[in-house]
Order: structure tokens, then sequence, then C-alpha cells
């Protein structure tokens, strides 16, 4: 293994939670994205060089199969820089976009991204996840939360609480469809990924309320190295 893809790994946690030994591991995920997008090196996902794996429209057209109307007010959980979001900026009517990520600065992306005039436009609302964020984001009563590309940047110590804090912003009405990858087997992709076997996803979701349904289906035919492209549909 290269010393590089071992520090990436297996050292540049524990070293980071040396020097930071109770803050949360959201913050070194947010530390480690914002130093790269500084230093002016590429971020697949995040900021000017993102570029959409499968297309951009990946996630509206699953929300617009599952019957997502522009009246309808939708959370993207995890939106980065909106590089699938933005066509939901423009398809939702004004005020209708949440978008909650980690880090201020990826916000900020976003709005960069999609534009003054579109922002203006659908003056979509952009917050932090914090309690204010989620308590905020909830009280708009979401008909449709979207995951995209997030779930696998979720470790195992922190897995639950993740899910409480998307699955939190439901009501009785809200369908929430969560993107993830499954080889088969939990695994360490690359320093922030995870695979998500399809068990993994079904018994946390349940973990959090045995009531709730989620039904799994394939994005893509497309295999790489074994991998499904999956998302779950959850709702009550
Ligand atoms: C690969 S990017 C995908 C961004 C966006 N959903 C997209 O597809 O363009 C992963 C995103 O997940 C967010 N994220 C990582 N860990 C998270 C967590 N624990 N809770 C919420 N969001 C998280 C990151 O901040 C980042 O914006």
């Amino acid at each position: 293994m290269r010393f590089k893809k071992l520090y990436r790994r297996h050292l540049r946690y524990p070293l980071w939670r040396l020097r930071h030994p109770f803050t949360p591991y959201e913050t070194y995920y947010a530390w480690v994205v914002t130093r790269k997008l500084k230093d002016g090196r590429g971020h697949p996902a995040i900021g000017p060089t993102a570029r959409a794996a499968r297309g951009q429209r990946e996630m509206i057209d699953v929300l617009l199969r599952h019957g997502l109307q522009p009246h309808h007010t939708f959370v993207d959980y995890g939106c980065g820089s909106l590089r699938l979001g933005k066509p939901l900026v423009e398809f939702l009517e004004c005020g209708r976009f949440w978008g909650l990520d980690l880090a201020q600065e990826f916000l900020d992306e976003g709005i960069r991204y999609i534009g003054s005039d579109l922002n203006h436009l659908k003056q979509p609302t952009l917050r932090v996840i914090d309690d204010a964020g989620l308590a905020a984001a909830k009280s708009a009563r979401p008909d449709f939360i979207g995951a995209w590309h997030v779930c696998g940047k979720i470790p195992d110590h922190i897995l639950d609480g993740f899910f409480r804090k998307v699955l939190g912003l439901m009501h009785v009405g809200t369908q929430v469809f969560l993107q993830f990858e499954d080889s088969g087997k939990r695994e360490q992709l690359h320093g922030l990924a995870w695979s998500l076997p399809e068990e993994t996803m079904i018994a946390a979701v349940k973990g959090i309320d045995p009531k709730l349904t989620v039904d799994i289906f394939q994005l893509s035919k497309r295999r790489h190295r074994n991998m499904r492209y999956l998302c779950a549909h959850i709702r009550y």
C-alpha cells in the first residue's frame, strides 16, 4: 500500500483524533474536504471541480418517479455544493428546497454554483447540520428527503446518530430516498468512504423505528468491482 493511501486510510484520523479528542467525527470530515478545497486541489463532489458520477439528474429523476411536484418541500441531506441539488432548486417553487450539510463552506460553494439569479428567484434554504438547522428543516415538514453519496461517508460509530438525524426530519407523509453503494460487505473504500451492505442499511433504519418500511432498488445496472448502486426508499 502506498504511503499516501496508508496515511489516508489508517493514520490521518487517529492523528487528528489525538489533537481533537472531544470533537465530533463530522468536523474531521469537513476539515479534510475544506483543506483540499482551500489548497486548490479539486474535489470530485464539492466545489468547482465537482462532477456527477452518473449524471446530475439521478436524484431528481428518482423523486419525480415517486410523485415529486413543484409545491412539495424537499430536503437535500448532505447537499454538498448542490451538484445534484441544482435541478431540484430549478424545479421546485420558491422556498421549497432545503439543503443541509456539515460546513458553511460547502453551502457557500453551492450558492456560487447555482448562481445569484437562481438563488434570488428560488430562495433555497441552506443550513448547517446542528440542532437549530435540523429543527428548522423538520418544522418545514418535508414531503421528500434525499441523501446522495452521503450514507457511504458514515463510519460505524456514528451510523446510528446519522440515521436518527435524517429520519428525525420525517413526518408520517414523508418519503426518504437514501443512495448507497454495496460491495457485499462492510469495508472501507477510501479514506472517507465505506461500502454499506443492504442488510446494514435496513437494520439501521429499523433500529430507529421498526414501523418504517424500507424498499431497496437498483439505481444503475452498471457494476464496478462488484459494487451495487442502490437506493433505499423509506416511509411509514
Ligand atoms: C460526496 S459528497 C455528496 C454531496 C452531494 N449530496 C452530491 O451528491 O453532490 C458527501 C457529502 O456528505 C456530507 N456528509 C458527510 N458526512 C456527513 C454526516 N455525518 N452527516 C451529514 N452529511 C454528511 C459531506 O459534507 C458532503 O457534502
